[in-house]
C-alpha cells in the first residue's frame, strides 16, 4: 500500500462510513472492508476498527466474520458491536440489557491508557445500545464506566482494553458528533497505537490519480455524462488536468425537468475551465415532456423519465461514437461497495451509470473512475482544491429524475379513505398545542419500517415557536396511522376547502416549479443558509384552497448526513416572510406550507 492505512469492517447500517470519514480527516486512508474479506487482506492495513451493527451480539447475530483477524499482531478497536465482540472474543461476557440511548458521562477508571491520551476523568459520550459487556477476560481491565446525572446506577464496562493484546473496545459511538472528544480517541488509536503517518492529503491524492488515469488512459480518450452536480464536475475537471481537454468530450442532456437556466449554468461552467473544446450537448425536453404525457402516478413518471433517458443516450452515443472511448464516470465511494447501508443508495442512482451501453463497458473494463474512492465530502474539497467554484461545489444534490419527482400530478380524484377517523384525530392533536389541523385528499411517498408507504400529508395552521412545531409533529406520526407527513400552513389565511385538481407533466407547470424553487434557492444564499442546509426540494401539488389558485407550494428543508434520515431545518422568520410574500405572488398559486416531516416516516422528496 502507497499510505498507512486503517481497515473499517463494515457489519452494516451507516457506522462504518461515518468512522471511515473521521480517520481520513487526519489524513490517514481508511478503506472499508467486508467482515468475511480474507486474514491476508486484513494483514495489510496498520489498525483494524469494528464499526457498530444493527446485529445483537448477546444473541450471536452477526457474529461469522473472519475471527482469524485476532491471530494479526495489528492494534483492534470496536466500538458498540464490535467493542462487544472483541469482549466476548477475549473470555468476557455479553447479555441483552442495560440499555443507554442518548449522551451518558463516561468516568474513566484507568488513567494511563493510550486510547484516552490528553483527555479528562469525565468525558461525555454518545450512547445506542441494547447489549452489554457484563465482564471481561483475563488480560482484559475497565477503562471506564457511564452514568446519566447523579441519581443513574453506573454501567460498567463502557470502555475496556489489553494493552498487552493491542485490543480496545468503546461501548459507545466516538464517531458521532456527539461524543465530545470522539476525535480525540479515533486520532488516538489511529495515529498513536497504530503509528500511521497522516500522508493522505488531497495534494498526494490529485498527484496520484491524475498519474493513475494517465497511465489507464493511454493514448486513448475519455467520455464523460456531465449532469452538472458535484461529482461528475469534479471528474470532469481531474480528467482534463490528467489528459487534457482535447482527448476529453463531455455530453450535457436536458431532459426539461432541470432547475431554472441549470444547463446553461453547467456549460458556460465547463466552458470556463477550459472543456468546452468536446463539449456536446443535447436538448431533448420535447422528448422527455411527450414521453410524460398522461403519466400520473409516481412510479410510472420515474420509469417514464429513466427509459427515456436511455433511448436518448444511446442515441446520442452512437451520433457521437463513444464505443471508441473510454468511459468516465463520477462514481463515489459509497456506490462502489454494497453494503446493507448503501444498497438503497445504489437503487436511486441517477439511471445514466445503467444503461445498456455503459454496462457494456463497464463488463469489458473500459471505464475510469477517478473518485471512486473519496466520500462526497472529500469529493467537496478536492473540487474546492481543484479550483471549481464554491457555488458549485456546494451545489444540494439533486435527484437524478429532477424536477419530475417535485411536480406532483393527479387525475383530480380526492383520496378520503379513513378520514372519518383521521380528521379528529389530527384536529385533536393540533388542538393540545394550540393549533388546528386537517388531512389532506392526496397522498405522497414515504417511508416507514424501511418500507415505501403512500398516505396522507396533514396541513397544520397557526403560530408556535419551531420546536413546539416538530413536537407536534413527532405526536401526530406517533399518534394518528395513515399520515407519513406534517406541513405547515404559511399563507395568511388557514385553508377550510381543498380540492385536488387534474393535472400532469406539462412545461407551464414546470416553469412555475423553476419559479417558486429558483426563490427558495435564492433566499437561501442570501440568508446564509444555502451551506447548513442539506437539501432544499420546493414541490408542486395541484390543489385548489379554498377556490383559489392550482397549485399548493410546498418548502421542504432539511438537514441530513446521508440522505437516510433527515431531520427538518429551521428557515429565518425574514426568510419565510420573503418566501411568502415572493411565492404567493407568482400566478395560479393557492398556498404556501413549510413541510415538517422527519425521515422517517417522510422521505426527502414528496415522489
Ligand atoms: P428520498 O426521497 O428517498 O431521497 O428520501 C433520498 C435522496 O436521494 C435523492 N433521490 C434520488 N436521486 N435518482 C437520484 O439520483 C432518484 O431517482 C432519486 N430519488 C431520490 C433525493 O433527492 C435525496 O437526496
Amino acid at each position: 500500500m502507497t499510505h498507512d492505512a486503517i481497515a473499517v469492517v463494515d457489519f452494516g447500517g451507516q457506522y462504518a462510513h461515518l468512522i471511515a470519514t473521521k480517520v481520513r480527516r487526519f489524513h490517514v486512508l481508511a478503506e472499508i472492508l467486508q467482515p468475511e474479506d480474507s486474514t491476508e487482506k486484513f494483514s495489510q492495513y496498520k489498525g483494524i476498527i469494528l464499526s457498530g451493527s444493527p446485529a445483537l451480539s448477546s444473541f450471536g447475530e452477526d457474529s461469522a466474520y473472519n475471527k482469524d483477524i485476532y491471530n494479526l499482531d495489528t492494534p483492534i478497536v470496536g466500538f458498540c458491536f464490535g467493542h462487544q465482540e472483541i469482549a466476548k472474543h477475549y473470555g468476557g461476557t455479553v447479555v441483552h440489557g442495560g440499555r443507554e440511548w442518548g449522551p451518558a458521562d463516561l468516568h474513566l477508571v484507568s488513567a494511563d491508557s493510550p486510547l484516552f491520551k490528553g483527555l479528562g476523568p469525565v468525558e461525555r459520550v454518545w450512547m445506542s445500545h441494547f447489549d452489554s459487556v457484563t465482564s471481561v477476560g483475563p488480560d482484559f481491565e475497565e477503562l471506564g464506566y457511564t452514568t446519566l446525572g447523579t441519581s443513574d446506577a453506573p454501567h460498567r464496562f463502557a470502555a475496556i482494553g489489553s494493552n498487552k493484546l493491542r485490543r480496545w473496545g468503546m461501548q459507545y459511538h466516538p464517531e458521532v458528533d456527539n461524543t465530545e472528544h470522539g476525535d480525540e480517541m479515533i486520532a488516538n488509536f489511529v495515529l498513536n497505537i497504530c503509528g500511521c503517518r497522516p500522508t493522505w492529503t488531497m495534494e498526494r491524492y490529485v498527484e496520484e490519480r491524475v498519474e493513475q488515469v494517465r497511465q489507464q488512459v493511454g493514448t486513448q480518450s475519455v467520455f464523460l455524462l456531465a449532469s452538472g452536480g458535484v461529482d461528475s464536475t469534479v471528474a470532469a475537471r481531474l480528467l482534463g488536468l490528467a489528459i487534457g481537454a482535447d482527448r476529453l468530450h463531455l455530453l450535457h442532456v436536458d431532459n426539461g425537468l432541470m432547475r431554472k437556466d441549470e444547463s446553461r449554468g453547467v456549460i458556460e461552467a465547463f466552458e470556463q475551465f477550459g472543456l468546452g473544446k468536446n463539449l456536446h450537448f443535447v436538448d431533448a425536453s420535447d422528448t422527455f415532456l411527450k414521453a410524460l404525457e398522461g403519466a400520473i402516478e409516481p412510479e410510472q413518471k420515474r420509469r417514464i423519465i429513466g427509459d427515456t433517458f436511455i433511448r436518448v443516450f444511446e442515441d446520442t452515443a452512437k451520433e457521437l461514437g463513444i464505443e471508441g472511448h473510454l468511459l468516465g464516470q463520477g462514481t463515489i465511494y459509497p456506490d462502489t461497495i454494497e453494503t446493507g447501508g448503501t444498497k438503497r443508495a445504489d437503487t436511486i442512482k441517477t439511471h445514466h451509470n445503467r444503461v445498456p451501453v455503459i454496462e457494456r463497458m463497464i463488463e469489458q473494463g473500459r471505464v475510469v473512475e477517478p473518485l471512486a474512492d473519496l466520500y462526497k465530502v472529500e469529493v467537496r474539497e478536492l473540487g474546492e482544491k481543484l479550483g471549481i467554484p464554491h457555488e458549485l461545489v456546494w451545489r444540494h444534490p439533486f435527484p437524478g429524475p429532477g424536477l419530475g419527482v417535485r411536480l406532483l400530478c393527479s387525475d383530480g380524484s380526492a383520496f378520503t379513505e379513513g378520514f372519518a377517523e383521521i380528521e379528529p384525530a389530527v384536529a385533536a392533536v393540533a388542538k393540545q398545542f394550540g393549533l388546528a389541523a386537517k388531512a389532506l385528499p392526496i397522498k405522497s411517498v414515504g417511508v416507514k419500517a424501511d418500507l415505501r408507504s403512500y398516505e396522507h400529508p396533514v396541513l397544520v395552521a397557526g403560530n408556535a415557536k419551531w420546536d413546539t412545531m416538530l413536537e407536534m409533529a413527532a405526536a401526530m406520526f406517533k399518534n394518528v396511522p395513515g399520515i407519513n407527513r406534517c406541513i405547515w400552513n404559511l399563507s395568511p389565511a388557514a385553508p377550510t376547502r381543498v380540492r385536488p385538481l387534474a393535472a400532469g407533466v406539462t412545461r407551464d407547470r414546470l416553469d412555475l416549479l423553476r419559479e417558486a424553487d429558483f426563490i427558495v434557492m435564492d433566499g437561501l444564499r442570501r440568508h446564509s443558509l444555502h451551506e447548513s442546509i442539506w437539501q432544499c426540494p420546493t414541490v408542486l401539488v395541484p390543489m385548489e384552497v379554498d377556490g383559489c389558485g392550482r397549485e399548493f407550494v410546498i418548502v421542504r428543508p432539511i438537514h441530513s448526513e446521508r440522505a437516510m434520515t433527515a431531520v427538518p431545518a429551521e428557515l429565518t422568520a425574514r426568510l419565510v416572510v420573503e418566501l411568502r410574500e415572493q411565492i404567493l405572488r407568482l400566478p395560479g398559486v393557492s398556498g404556501l406550507a413549510l413541510d415538517l416531516t422527519t425521515k422517517p416516516p417522510g422521505t426527502i422528496e414528496w415522489e
